[in-house]
């Protein structure tokens, strides 16, 4: 049977098919890999949404709910948006998802037709060029540069514009490269966009990691005149450590909801009924487990911003957000004539640290690795010291 052009055009994720090929050399070498591949807290869901869920379900909250969600979630997260975004948001235009994954795809299917174009930034998050082609569009990759800290350039933004454009999409602060656009990168790129045709998917799942004294988040929906033409998303996987719980969000602007609403219900019906539950403990609720999981990461980024240092040609800043650092290997690649893919394979097969080649997350990735520092602080420790006796013994400069 014939698989169709649009499923041969979605690729997998690079952070999923490395940690198979970790698991796999654990399994069958018996080799403790360090696992830095893949996007997701090492800890454990705050106890406070756990024993909400235990109550929802005790309580029999086990059916069906309507397929924008459940109306004290929706209410939960405008409360929460409204107080942490400064501007209104009603709880009729929130809808509630089985992750922000699927709103990417919702998003997609809702404004793409064949052959739209859809703006998207590289290196970034893989599944947006998959959810561009499953639904038909042409997918535009906007450069970010490590020389303009990996933020927009507006000027490149404005040149890819074409009216064919139908879709933006902007993550902040941003994955892999952790780099966070402020109110004025924000304020200009809403000026080019307004004269476009083109809505805004705002991915917004990394809000609340953000660190240093001066950094703070900005979505491009408190701009002036972007609220109606931005659908934000936001979730709980990242902030409270519920990547399996599966729970996001997003603020529709009213004339799309119901079109990105009837996708959800005609895929997953619904977000689990106890899950939306324990979302209202997540947002509203008191999570003291949440301020010192951020306290960790903020450490746990700045040991390992120094510690790649440490390494010869290795070179990385510190980032702004997120739990990653974007790291230049470029000068290594080019002496030993590797690609990033073929030296993120070496550090796992030689030095048993899982991480993921740039080229992952797009062609303008190519030169970097990725690591996730949302690992113990001994780990990363070691992790960085196994890599550098490899680098120093198999790739010397
Ligand atoms: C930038 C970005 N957006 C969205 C997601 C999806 O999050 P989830 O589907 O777990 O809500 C991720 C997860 O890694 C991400 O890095």
């Amino acid at each position: 049977m014939k698989i169709s052009v649009r499923a041969q055009s979605c690729t997998a994720e690079g952070a999923f098919e490395v940690l198979a090929k970790a698991k796999a050399l654990e399994r069958e070498k018996g080799i403790k890999v360090i696992h830095l591949e893949i996007g997701e807290p090492d800890f454990d869901t705050p106890s406070g949404i756990i024993d909400s869920c235990k109550e929802a379900l005790d309580q029999g909250h086990t059916h069906y709910t309507p397929a924008a969600g459940i109306p004290e979630l929706r209410e939960a997260v405008a409360q929460y948006l409204t107080r942490h975004r400064g501007v209104d948001f009603d709880p009729q235009d929130i809808l509630i998802s089985t992750g922000g994954k699927l709103l990417i795809f919702a998003t997609c299917m809702t404004f793409l037709e064949e052959g739209d174009e859809a703006i998207y930034p590289d290196p970034g998050y893989p599944p947006y060029r998959s959810a561009i082609r499953l639904a038909g569009g042409h997918p535009v990759p906007l450069p970010l540069l490590e020389e303009d800290d990996y933020r927009i350039d507006v000027d490149r933004l404005s040149k890819l514009i074409t009216p064919k454009t139908r879709l933006i999409i902007l993550n902040s602060p941003q994955n892999p490269t952790g780099a966070l656009l402020k109110k004025d990168d924000l304020e200009k790129i809403a000026e080019v966009i307004k004269d476009s045709n083109a809505i805004v998917f705002s991915d917004e799942i990394y809000s609340h990691l953000i660190y240093g004294n001066n950094a703070k988040h900005a979505s491009i929906a408190t701009i002036p005149g972007m609220k109606n033409r931005t659908v934000l998303m936001d979730g709980m996987s990242k902030t409270y450590a519920m990547t399996g719980w599966r729970l996001a969000y997003a603020a529709v602007p009213r004339e799309y909801f119901t079109p990105m609403q009837k996708i959800i219900n005609n895929t997953v019906s619904c977000t689990p009924t106890f899950v939306q539950y324990a979302g209202i403990h997540a947002l509203l609720g008191d999570n003291p487990e949440v301020a010192i999981m951020k306290e960790k990461f903020a450490k746990r980024r700045t040991l390992m911003t120094r510690l790649a240092g440490d390494i010869p040609g290795f070179s990385a800043k510190e980032p702004d957000g997120a739990f990653y650092l974007f790291v230049n290997v470029k000068d290594i690649l080019s002496k030993y004539q590797l690609s990033s893919k073929a030296l993120a394979d070496h550090l796992l097969y030689q030095a048993g640290v899982a991480c993921l080649g740039g080229s992952a997350f797009g062609d303008t990735g190519e030169g970097y690795l990725r690591f996730s520092y949302a690992n113990s602080s001994p780990n990363i420790e070691e992790a960085m010291d196994r890599i550098k006796k490899i680098i120093v013994k198999d790739f010397p400069l």
